[in-house]
């Protein structure tokens, strides 16, 4: 069902083959958007931009690694003549279920680069590559995802925890400098949320910590977040910039 809420709006979604970034996707497809879903591997995407066309959706697939300067660049411009104006960017790709938790002193370097090339390097270029198309639909709005474990400081993946603490500077860095164009951006912040992608990112003793945690005493799913992200692309936050959103079922207070 498509509730027109976003339509004639086109909006690029990364690490859109599966898990929460597919989901935010369908939802913004059934809202009316025109989606283009952008992930490194090329079968699972495949799979889900049929699934949304199978359901009558208007959407495309670009496989692209978003922290390979020269791809972004080339698929930013491919992008740009498909759709001159791109209305909304969510940048959630990123190294997250393959992770393994092991202390910060085991992380080896190359492991530590990927990650922050993949989660920060990633949307910092995205956005750059995508700024003259976003430009052009003047009113435009750029969701960088976040996660909650950077207030908890949760432990076994340093380098993610301080790949996602960048996140929320990069945030406020770019709705400064971008503000003047229109386009705004946020982050938002989800807590753990389940998906179909099996991972071994929380243990089931954390996961029980963040239950007793939680003001609500439920794990999440997509369906609790993807609202959020449409209230982010969509007219309806429009005087929101700069800001996070925390979809974590009140975690903590900040
Ligand atoms: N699921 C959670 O509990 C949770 C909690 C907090 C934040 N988050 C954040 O939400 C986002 C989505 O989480 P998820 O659970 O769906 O993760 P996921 O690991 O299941 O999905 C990540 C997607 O990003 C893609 N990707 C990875 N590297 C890429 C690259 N270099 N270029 C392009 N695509 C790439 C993967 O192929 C995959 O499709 C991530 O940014 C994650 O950090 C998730």
């Amino acid at each position: 069902m498509t509730t027109g809420k976003l339509n004639g709006k086109t909006v690029v979604i990364t690490g859109a083959a599966q898990g929460i970034g597919k989901a935010y996707a369908d939802r913004l497809a059934q809202e009316g958007a025109q989606v283009v879903l952008v992930d490194l591997k090329a079968e699972p995407l495949a799979a889900a931009v049929e699934d949304l066309r199978s359901k009558g959706h208007q959407a495309e697939g670009k496989v692209l690694d978003v922290s390979n300067e020269q791809d972004v660049k080339r698929v930013g411009q491919e992008l740009g003549q498909a759709f001159p104006r791109i209305h909304g960017l969510i940048n959630n790709a990123a190294v997250f279920s393959t992770i393994q938790l092991k202390p910060f002193w085991e992380i080896d370097s190359a492991e530590w680069d990927k990650v922050m090339a993949v989660n920060v390097k990633g949307p910092w270029m995205l956005v750059g590559a995508l700024l003259p198309y976003l430009r052009a639909a003047e009113a435009a709005s750029v969701v960088n995802i976040g996660s909650d474990a950077v207030w908890m400081g949760k432990d076994g993946y340093m380098h993610y925890v301080a790949s996602k603490a960048a996140v929320y500077g990069m945030t406020h860095a770019m709705a400064r400098e971008l503000g003047g164009d229109n386009i705004r951006v946020n982050t938002l912040s989800p807590g753990f949320t389940e998906t179909n992608v099996p991972r071994a990112t929380f243990t089931q003793e954390q996961l029980n910590g963040i239950m007793k945690s939680q003001s609500l005493k439920r794990i999440a799913d997509t369906d609790d977040i993807v609202g959020v992200a449409s209230f982010l692309i969509s007219d309806e936050s429009r005087w929101i910039t700069g800001q996070t959103l925390h979809t974590t079922g009140g975690l903590l207070f900040r």
